[in-house]
C-alpha cells in the first residue's frame, strides 16, 4: 500500500491511475478502523480497479465541547487492516496540508436545510465541516466512486446532496451498517463505553426495532411512538438526544403519505453519543 501525505503526491498518483484507465474507489475515514470501514474497502475493491482510503481526523466537524482531542488515533493498526484488505493507497494529510490558512479561514461548503435539522441541530456546524472536508477530498482524489457507511444516515444524505448540487462527478454508495452480534452498530466511539454501558448499548437498536414493528403493524402517530421510545431509553440508562421518524429521503417529519421512512436515533451513555438508524418500507 502506497501512503501519501501531500496533495501533490496524491495528484501524481491519481494522474497515473487516469493514464492507465483505472476505476478509482475512495473510502474517506477518520481512522480507528473497524469492520464497518473494512466493509467499505471490500465493496470498493469489488467495484473498482484501485482503492484509496484516507485517514484524517477533521477538526472542522467537531464542536467545541466534543471529542476532537481524545478521538481514538490507531494509525499502525489501521494501516495493517487496510493492507490486509488489499487497499492500494492511503492518503494521510496533516491539518496544515488540509487547512493551510487554518480551519477558521477555510472556505466552506454548506448544504442548507438538511444540515441544521436532527443531528445538525444538536451539533451546529458539524455537517458544514463534513461537507467541506469531503468536497476537498473529492477534489483531490477525484474518485469514480466514494463509499460511506449507512450508519451515518444524515451524513450520507448531506454528501449525496452536496455532490449533486456541486456537479461532482463521483457516484456515492451507501454501504449497510455493520453490527456486533448483539445488534450494536459498529462505531469508533463504542471504544469509549465501559462494561456496563457496553451491555446497555444494544437496547438502542432493540428499541428502534420495536418502534419499527409498531409502525409496520399500522400505528401511525409517529410523534407519540418516538416519545415513548425516548421514555423507554431514558428509563434504561440512556440520556436520549432524539428519536425521530422521518421521510427516508428528505429527512422531514414523516406523514401518513410517506411510504419510505427512517427511524433516526441519538442517545448518550455517559459522555458517549451513540447514533443509529433503521429504514422502514410501508
Ligand atoms: O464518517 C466519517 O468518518 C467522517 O465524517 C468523514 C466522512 C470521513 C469526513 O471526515
Amino acid at each position: 500500500m502506497q501512503t501519501v501525505e501531500s496533495i501533490k503526491a496524491l495528484r501524481q498518483m491519481r494522474s497515473d491511475w487516469r493514464n492507465n484507465n483505472k476505476k478509482v474507489g475512495f473510502v474517506p475515514t477518520m481512522g480507528n478502523l473497524h469492520d464497518g470501514h473494512l466493509e467499505l474497502v471490500k465493496e470498493a475493491s469489488r467495484q473498482c480497479d484501485v482503492v484509496i482510503a484516507s485517514i484524517f481526523v477533521n477538526p472542522l466537524q467537531f464542536g467545541q465541547n466534543e471529542d476532537l482531542a481524545t478521538y481514538p488515533r490507531t494509525l499502525d493498526e489501521d494501516k495493517q487492516k487496510l493492507i490486509a484488505h488489499g487497499t492500494d493507497a492511503l492518503f494521510l494529510p496533516t491539518v496544515e496540508e488540509m487547512y493551510p490558512r487554518g480551519p477558521e479561514q477555510q472556505t466552506f461548503v454548506e448544504v442548507p436545510g438538511i444540515s441544521s435539522i436532527i443531528c445538525g441541530a444538536s451539533r451546529p456546524g458539524h455537517f458544514r465541516g463534513v461537507a467541506t472536508v469531503v468536497c476537498k477530498l473529492f477534489n483531490m482524489v477525484q474518485p469514480d466512486i466514494a463509499l460511506f457507511g449507512q450508519k451515518d444516515y444524515q451524513q450520507l444524505q448531506v454528501i449525496r446532496l452536496m455532490t449533486q448540487d456541486l456537479c461532482i462527478d463521483t457516484s456515492i454508495e451507501g454501504v449497510p451498517t455493520q453490527r456486533a452480534p448483539d445488534g450494536l452498530a459498529l462505531s469508533s466511539r463504542n471504544g469509549y463505553l465501559n462494561e456496563t454501558q457496553r451491555s446497555t448499548a444494544p437496547k438502542l437498536y432493540a428499541e428502534m426495532q420495536a418502534l419499527a414493528a409498531k409502525i409496520r403493524q399500522g400505528e401511525s402517530d409517529y410523534r407519540r411512538l418516538a416519545a415513548e421510545s425516548v421514555q423507554y431509553l431514558a428509563a434504561h440508562g440512556f440520556k436520549p438526544d432524539y428519536i425521530e421518524v422521518r421521510n427516508a429521503h428528505t429527512l422531514l417529519p414523516a406523514t401518513g403519505d410517506d411510504s419510505q421512512l427512517v427511524i433516526l436515533a441519538a442517545a448518550y451513555l455517559g459522555k458517549t453519543r451513540l447514533i443509529d438508524n433503521l429504514t422502514v418500507e410501508l
